[in-house]
């Protein structure tokens, strides 16, 4: 697909997953954690404004003064921004005015792919058009928290949380040895991918598949969200503030574990992964199995042999640069490196990933408590 094709694709993506939305959903931020639909949809638009058009077509005007301000994320070097806890503070601009900001910087943005466009500008519109899938997989997860804390449990789509299977329930054993890890091709990684690098592993087992709602059952049934020597300090702290006694989602309705998903509220399926699980439930679980959860370095190295893709998996690794890491000057350097701290990595991808937009080099990245996206358990011994 060439580059042109890859961004039509992209940006006509984003209106349709948006279809089965009513206008009450595109504006409401129920977390500090969730963007607004709207928000996602106005941003990832603005970011082509800003890094592409405003900065490479002479004479562009951008479509409204206002929206840098309004739809800037956290890039200093791009200027002042709505915090992020008010964006479901913004009724305005409509969602008509964001679509319609959408399809002024298509059209600015096809006029322009008609140009000699050299190979910075080629890597930036790709990054782009990544960006924009990050957020629409950010757009699923921010939806499913909007609906799924409602009392009616709205269902919006039957398409994306599709029965998973858990792969064969095998352990693959690597040797000891060293390994290389990191981005070694051609083909669009993010920054904090490159830097090839070795890395030495001590030998070890991993399980092929991730951990299952029925396990998962068993370790809440058998209190090890009473027990405090499964948990990290912060960990058993996190649960104890926030009263957390399952996996996000979940609800016992009649002695029946149910959770919301976006085809509905309807009972745990035993044989599928168990999801929605923080890095310290992760922990927690992992410990009171007797196993431990592996590092990214592991996790990269085993992939080739693992079937993954179903959820993003907790990994022990902290978020941290690789040893060459380097980023980019001005405001794009700010995309990744400065979240290098008190984050963990997180690997695979998820039913809500874009086809396409995941490799086994792929750092994906959150702080220990979140568990609004949609992760999992892989053990490793
Ligand atoms: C990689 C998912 C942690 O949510 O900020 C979006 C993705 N980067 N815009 C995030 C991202 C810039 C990023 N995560
Ligand atoms: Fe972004």
């Amino acid at each position: 697909m060439s580059l042109k094709e890859n961004y039509i694709t992209t940006r006509k993506r984003f209106k349709t997953i948006c279809e089965p939305l009513q206008i009450e959903d595109y504006s409401v931020q129920p977390a500090v954690f969730v963007s607004p639909p709207k928000w996602h949809l106005a941003h990832s638009t603005w970011f082509f404004e800003q890094f592409i058009l405003s900065t490479y077509v002479e004479d562009y005007q951008v479509y409204n003064d206002d929206f840098a301000y309004l739809f800037n994320s956290y890039y200093n070097n791009a200027g002042k921004r709505v915090l992020r806890p008010n964006r479901g503070l913004m009724t305005r601009p409509s969602v008509e005015d964001v679509f319609a900001y959408r399809d002024y910087v298509d059209k600015h943005m096809l006029e322009f792919f008609n140009s000699e466009l050299n190979a910075t500008v080629r890597t930036t519109i790709k990054l782009g058009i990544n960006h924009e899938q990050q957020h629409q997989e950010l757009f699923y997860y921010d939806i499913k928290y909007i609906l799924g804390n409602q009392p009616t449990f709205p269902a919006i789509s039957n398409q994306v949380e599709l029965p998973l299977d858990i792969g064969a329930s095998n352990t693959v054993t690597i040797a000891e040895g060293l390994y290389t890890i990191g981005h070694d091709n051609d083909s669009f990684c993010y920054d904090n991918e490159q830097g090839v690098h070795q890395v030495f592993l001590q030998t070890f087992e991993i399980s092929t598949s991730l951990v299952k709602n029925s396990e998962y059952i068993e370790f809440i049934e058998a209190g090890g969200y009473q027990d405090f020597n499964l948990w990290h300090a912060e960990g058993w702290d996190f649960i104890q503030t926030e009263q957390i006694v399952a996996p996000l989602y979940w609800h016992k309705v009649d002695g029946v574990w149910h959770h919301y998903t976006l085809d509905g509220f309807k009972p745990v399926a035993v044989n599928e992964p168990v999801m929605h699980i923080s890095f310290y439930e992760a922990f927690a679980f992992a410990e009171w199995k007797g196993m431990r959860l592996p590092t990214e370095f592991e996790w990269e190295v085993a992939s080739k042999q693992l079937n993954w893709g179903a959820l993003w998996e907790w990994t022990n690794s902290a978020y941290l640069p690789y040893p060459n890491f380097t980023k980019a000057e001005g405001a794009l350097g700010e995309y990744n490196g400065k979240f290098m701290i008190n984050q963990m990595v997180l690997r695979g991808a998820s039913v809500a990933t874009v086809k396409n937009h995941s490799r086994s080099t792929y750092r994906n990245f959150f702080h220990p408590q979140m568990r609004w996206q949609f992760s999992g358990i892989r053990l490793v011994k």
